[in-house]
């Protein structure tokens, strides 16, 4: 394994392979260090989940991935492309088998545009013929669950939330692609749609074959939807592991704060445990050693002074940690059962 903190990477037969990424914005008022040093790796139909704070760098990995931000350094293995270095001839050809999807599903519509057509928009970018757009158009259409014969005409403006992000869907799936990043998918939706689109995402990964990345701020919607996630901070990887383990038995300090802010499912009963307190430090300048260190209930004189590699603390789990968090009691592992 290359570089440090990639003790999680599991080798070859991962699908999507990221190895030290950094991702840093030159701006008047300095350089934003939005990803920094951080590898994950996804098998092929797994679903990942990223979660952390706004600003923790999650939408920066997703675009970085797809190399629609810049790579400051790192690699990232698609299949068996290496693709951190390659042009936007190579990129476009790539991209076909991973797609994004938004968090504002009408903005990312044009609006001058059928249904029809912007489904199959990167079908006419790659020269497919007339009539396999119309056939693919009516075949994603309807596995996305909106009738071809009622929709394809349609403008964006004419459609709800749920349905603009299900042509978004629908649109990613036309060029069958392997990798589908989500990216906040469905934090812009009303609730009860917010379900549907999961299920959707859900059925659809099974019958396309897909492997899955999914940007999501929301707990809840991660641990519905992941096999494994990963919580950023700071532009760093703190946790990575088995959803269920990590959020049954986090180990790193911030994961536990994370769940501990969820609001109860009775409102009455308030959060899970104490607030995270104090605000991200800003990512021009983050703290030395860990970066939580400024608002971690259990820093000491190291966490300044050294920075915290990821490296398994428990079977399968990997956090980044000094002082990782002994496995919870069983009462505290049934209160976030209930999250
Ligand atoms: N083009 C840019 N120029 C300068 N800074 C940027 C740029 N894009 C992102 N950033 C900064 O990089 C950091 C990571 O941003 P990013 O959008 O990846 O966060 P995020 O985790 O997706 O947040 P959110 O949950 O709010 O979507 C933030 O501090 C953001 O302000
Ligand atoms: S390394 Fe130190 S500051 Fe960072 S999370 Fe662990 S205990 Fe907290
Ligand atoms: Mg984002």
């Amino acid at each position: 394994m290359a570089g440090s903190g990639t003790a999680h990477l599991r080798g070859d037969q991962a699908l999507l392979s990221v190895e030290d990424l950094v991702v840093e914005y030159p701006t008047s008022a300095g350089t934003v260090q939005a990803v920094s040093k951080i590898s994950f790796d996804v098998l092929p139909g797994e679903t990942l989940g990223i979660v952390g704070e706004s600003g923790c760098g999650k939408s920066t990995t997703g675009r970085a991935v797809l190399r629609l931000d810049r790579v400051t350094a790192g690699r990232i293995r698609f299949g068996d492309d290496w693709i951190e270095k390659a042009d936007e001839k190579a990129m476009r050809v790539l991209r076909r088998d991973m797609q994004m999807i938004f968090q504002d599903p009408v903005s990312s519509l044009n609006p001058r545009r059928s249904v029809k057509d912007i489904v199959v928009e990167g079908m006419s970018v790659a020269g497919a013929p007339k009539a396999d757009r119309a056939a693919t158009s009516a075949q994603v259409l309807d596995s996305v669950g909106l009738a071809p014969e009622r929709y394809s005409d349609v403008l964006p403006r004419a459609l709800s939330g749920g349905q603009a992000q299900r042509v978004a869907i629908a649109r990613a799936l036309a060029l069958s692609p392997r990798l589908l990043i989500c990216d906040e998918p469905v934090s812009a939706l009303d609730v009860s749609v917010q379900a549907q689109i999961l299920n959707l995402i859900e059925e659809l990964k099974a019958e396309f074959d897909l492997t899955v990345v999914f940007i999501a701020h929301d707990l809840g919607v991660v641990r519905t939807v992941s096999d494994k996630v990963m919580v950023m901070y700071l532009g760093k990887v703190c946790e990575f592991g088995d959803s269920v383990q990590v959020y049954d038995n986090p180990s790193h300090p911030y994961t536990r704060a994370l769940l501990d802010s969820v609001p109860l499912t009775d409102p009455d009963k308030g959060f899970a445990g104490p607030a995270l307190e104090g605000d991200v430090p800003s990512p021009l300048s983050p703290p030395s050693g860990c970066r939580f260190r400024t608002r971690c209930p259990n820093a000491q004189d190291r966490c300044a002074t050294t920075e915290p590699e990821v490296r398994e603390v428990r079977p399968g789990q990997y956090a980044a940690c000094h002082f990782p968090l002994l496995p919870v009691s069983d009462a505290t592992t049934s209160l976030t059962k209930q999250l």
